[in-house]
């Protein structure tokens, strides 16, 4: 049984990486490999429902890349297709590229993807074993909201690469995200503590990173959604 003490050591940013250790061990699963299961990353994953035959996350990432279906093409630096497994179990869903993400190409690389990786650290995983995408590929100016012709006009990028993923377990990370997969009116306060359908994958909702970092007193509501995806995976 995690304590609110360690949760909140666990997460608190510039953890010492000593007691960051200490906690993780505390925190941490028992990972399938030392239960003698192969890795996440390793399972032999049959081909997914629904992904074109022909569709590859390369490609996907490349036509981000070129992308004009919206005025944010003409904006960024660089396209955040997303990045990860190939065939994660658990994939997690932001909102949209902000400046670090722009420039590097990378989702959650800034603040807000410090938290997200201790997060994903907490669940036992790394950042490589499961993969990380956004709605959005491309950065809205001055890191405003999404708007609803720009949700619409990237939809697809992020339904194939989904198709091509066919994760376990998908985590939409803030009310954009969990908009995108259970429909436009659900607020995450609502929609969070119960377990969704998306296709064949079950959906975990939970708080955004960003909005965590303002309201720290939510995270414990948000290991919450976390360990609850942990139990869909088996690994509590
Ligand atoms: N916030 C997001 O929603 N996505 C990112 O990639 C970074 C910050």
């Amino acid at each position: 049984m995690v304590t609110r003490r360690l949760l909140d050591r666990l997460w608190a940013e510039g953890a010492a990486g000593r007691s960051w250790c200490r906690v993780r061990r505390a925190v941490r699963p028992a990972a399938p490999e030392r239960r003698g299961e192969p890795a996440p990353e390793q399972r032999a994953v049959p081909p997914p429902a629904g992904a074109e035959p022909s569709d590859s996350l390369e490609a996907i990432a490349a036509e981000a890349a070129a992308c004009t279906r919206c005025r944010l093409g003409a904006l960024r630096t660089h396209a955040v297709p997303g990045e990860g497994a190939r065939f994660p179990r658990i994939v997690f869903v932001g909102e949209a590229p902000g400046e670090d993400e722009d420039r590097q190409g990378r989702p959650f690389v800034g603040r807000a993807g410090a938290l997200l990786t201790r997060m994903i650290a907490a669940m036992g995983f790394s950042r490589e074993q499961v993969f990380i995408a956004n709605v959005l590929k491309c950065r809205p100016p001055g890191n405003r909201s999404p708007e609803p012709d720009e949700i619409a006009a990237c939809k697809d990028y992020l339904r194939r690469q989904l198709a091509l993923l066919a994760p376990e377990v998908i985590v939409p990370l803030g009310a954009h995200a969990a908009r995108w997969m259970l429909g436009d009116t659900v607020t995450i306060s609502r929609v969070r503590g119960r377990v969704h359908v998306y296709g064949a994958a079950k959906v975990v909702p939970t708080f955004h990173p960003s909005y965590l970092l303002r309201k720290p007193e939510e995270k414990g509501k948000a290991w919450e959604d976390l360990q609850t995806a942990m139990r869909l995976l088996g690994l509590r």
